[in-house]
């Protein structure tokens, strides 16, 4: 081994060469089953093409049946059969569900709700994150994992225990209470910093030691809310430090092998872009509802945030379900041609392994309606053709590993924001930041627009348009980030609640939204949150249209509006705003308009920043998305439609999902339908010329 291939980069060369394509495969749970069952399973891999697979995720039991009892035997069976197979094993560090005996033995490892309830065992992730015990056992078993299987010629990849943060993502107990003031003490060093931070002095709750802080649990009314964000903030990093303790014994024993561990999309606890940097791989789990209509704009705004979370690498789709989950009040599944469709949408977006959960639909336990790559009705049912045909055809594109998706528009994203923005006693419960990211996300998608979205401390210099959907903490220096990026020419677009409190909830003061004001030209006194179902007219040069959600008395301090309030009392009030400041242009919107009003309001906003679509007059509800790298262009075309589309092409590429490749200059989609197309291979010499010299 040499030194590259013990780099992020050199770690995952090796996990591409080994995968040979993108990536296909499954959760794999041969534990549930006889192991006779292995031999069908095998085959039928090979007739989906399956090349990857996460093993051994809730085997903890099986293999530390007793406490340092290790007995590997089955997995070795497992593994050898995977690699005799040529199936690379994701295989993980299996502390995603402490057994039995443990908990019997350690009943303080069992995690504690706010209201001080013990959630027991029975389930799964039934652990304290802070659990000193917990911990040192996790530890214990990885490196017994790692030692065991360190060569073994299956293990292609580490996955650290399972979707941190999805049941139990805080816990409240004594063990948690005396992490949490560690973090404080580190955090703040001095306990009048912290008082100064919480705003203590409300409500009488100065501290005079750090030892009197507990975690916000269940009080009369709403919990300090700064000790609230500190305390999301805490219990993202006791998680993250479960991982890092994980990840640090894989790096010692097997430093050439690259790690993961995989995000929830959608899952508010956990922050990816703090994440991030400690990982090889950034993966994702991904179950969009096939009852929304709009679930594949929705995944795609995941796509671009895990995406990006791993500064625009390659990702992988860890997850997915082969038609419905189990989870959901109604668990719709997916109609024939969705699962491809959706699956070739996140390739589309950068991901380079598309997996599901799981490969055999299970007999018994809570996930026997989940559905699997092998169906309780067995192979020969429409859920298996599909994904087999589909594991077939991703190998029929190589080329795009390692490809990238660039983009000219940023929308921001801050967990930090969103934990506060949600947090109890603010002018609205109706303002989410999911919702609002996909209020600004959804018409740019609808316009055809490629998104990045992206951490305020991203590099913005690279994007022409910046988009801001109500990021409510947004610390001074970001403020003035956003104001150098529009003064030195870039355009912004701020949405209400954004830039209101500093990074410890502390409202920027002078008018809202402090820090962005000056950029904006505008200044906000109040804010008038709407009743449910409250509908407001505006009108802008020439359209009219609706709002609702929100209003606030907009002071035009240089901007103009370009979207006003109509009718009583509101009459003439500016509802969205542009201002050119310095050598750029900032917008914001102070109310939330309806979806064509908005699309209105972002197709200006992307004309003026000369952001354009990735093709040209794309009929709404088909995606095109471009991956390349110096070697390949490879476009992607998704008809997320019921309509059949023909498309035209600026110039011609080959249709890479026909066997002979063959050079169009348009393509025929029908509903659900796909294509990947790419550019002529462009010569890395002169064509050689043939002895004879024709
Ligand atoms: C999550 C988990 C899986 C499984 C699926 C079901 O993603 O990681 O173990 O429970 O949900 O959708």
């Amino acid at each position: 081994m040499n030194d590259t291939a013990h780099t992020p980069a050199g770690r995952m060369a090796a996990l591409r060469a080994r995968l040979g394509g993108i990536g296909f495969g499954a959760d794999y749970n041969p534990e549930q089953w006889p192991e006779a069952t292995r031999a069908e399973d095998l085959a039928l891999m090979a007739e989906a093409g399956v090349t990857v697979v996460n093993l051994a995720i809730f085997a903890w039991a099986r293999v530390e049946p007793a406490r340092d009892a290790y007995d590997f035997g089955y997995f070795d069976r497992v593994m050898d059969d995977l690699a005799a197979h040529g199936i690379t094993a994701d295989l993980a560090t299996m502390t995603a569900a402490p057994p039995p005996w443990l908990v019997t033995e350690h009943p303080e490892v069992l995690p504690v709700t706010a209201a001080g309830t013990v959630l027991s065992p029975g389930g799964r992730q039934h652990f304290c994150p802070s659990s000193p015990v917990f911990r040192d056992r996790a530890a214990r078993l990885v490196e017994a994992v790692a030692t065991h299987y360190r060569g073994h010629p299956a293990l292609g990849l580490w996955h650290v225990g399972n979707e941190y943060g999805c049941h139990v993502s805080e816990c409240f107990c004594a063990a948690s209470a005396a992490d949490f003031r560690r973090w404080l003490t580190d955090r703040y060093k001095d306990v009048d910093a912290l008082n100064d931070a919480w705003s203590t002095d409300f409500w009488s709750q100065r501290y005079a030691s750090f030892d009197q802080v507990l975690p916000p649990r269940e009080a009369p009314t709403y919990p300090n809310p700064s000790q609230q964000l500190d305390f999301k903030r805490f219990s993202n990093d006791a998680l993250r430090a479960c991982f890092e303790l994980e990840t640090d014994i894989l790096r010692r024993v097997t430093p050439e092998i690259p790690v993961t561990t995989n995000f929830l999309a959608g899952l508010k606890s956990v922050d990816m872009y703090d994440w991030a940097p400690a990982m090889d791989a950034l993966s994702l789990d991904s179950y969009p509802d096939p009852n929304w209509e709009h679930a594949h704009i929705g995944a795609a705004m995941s796509y671009d945030g895990i995406r990006c979370a791993g500064g625009g690498e390659p990702w992988l789709l860890t997850e997915q379900a082969p038609s419905a989950v189990n989870w959901r009040a109604r668990n719709a599944g997916k109609e024939p041609g969705n699962m491809r469709l959706w699956s070739w949408q996140a390739v589309a977006q950068g991901a380079d392994a598309i997996m599901y959960f799981q490969w055999r639909q299970s007999r018994g336990g809570a996930e026997k309606f989940h559905s699997g790559m092998v169906p309780h009705a067995g192979p020969d049912t429409r859920v298996f053709q599909e994904v087999a045909a589909l594991g077939r055809e991703l190998a029929m594109v190589p080329e795009l590993v390692g490809t990238r998706v660039r983009n000219r528009v940023a929308l921001l994203s801050d967990w930090n924001s969103w934990w506060a923005l949600e947090l109890d006693s603010h002018p609205s419960d109706g303002v989410r930041h999911l919702d609002r990211a996909f209020d600004h996300y959804a018409p740019l998608f609808d316009l055809g627009i490629g998104v990045d979205v992206v951490h305020p401390d991203a590099d913005l210099s690279d994007y022409r348009l910046v988009v801001v959907p109500s990021l409510y903490l947004l610390s001074a220096e970001h403020g003035d980030k956003l104001s150098r990026y529009v003064a030195d020419g870039g355009s912004l677009v701020v949405s209400f609640f954004s830039g209101i409190v500093d990074e410890h909830d502390r409202v920027h003061l002078g008018g809202y939204p402090g820090p962005l004001r000056e950029a904006l030209g505008i200044s906000v006194q109040e804010f008038w949150p709407a009743d449910t179902g409250a509908v407001f007219p505006v009108q802008g040069a020439g359209d009219s249209g609706t709002a609702d959600l929100w209003r606030e008395d907009v002071t035009l301090k240089g901007a103009r509006a370009e979207l006003e309030f109509v009718g009583p009392e509101w009459d003439g009030r500016p509802a969205a705003t542009v201002h050119s400041h310095g050598t750029g242009t900032a917008r914001y919107i102070a109310t939330r308009p309806d979806p064509a009003t908005m699309r209105d309001l972002m197709a200006r906003a992307c004309t003026e920043a000369g952001v354009e679509p990735v093709l040209p007059a794309l009929p709404q509800g088909v995606q095109a998305v471009v991956r390349a790298n110096a070697e390949h262009d490879v476009l992607l075309l998704l008809n997320h439609t019921n309509t059949t589309h023909t498309i035209e092409l600026p110039t011609p590429r080959h249709n890479l999902l026909s066997p002979t490749r063959p050079l169009t200059t348009h393509i025929t989609l029908p509903p659900r339908d796909i294509a990947a197309l790419g550019t002529p291979p462009t010569p890395t010499h002169p064509t050689p010329i043939s002895p004879s010299g024709v």
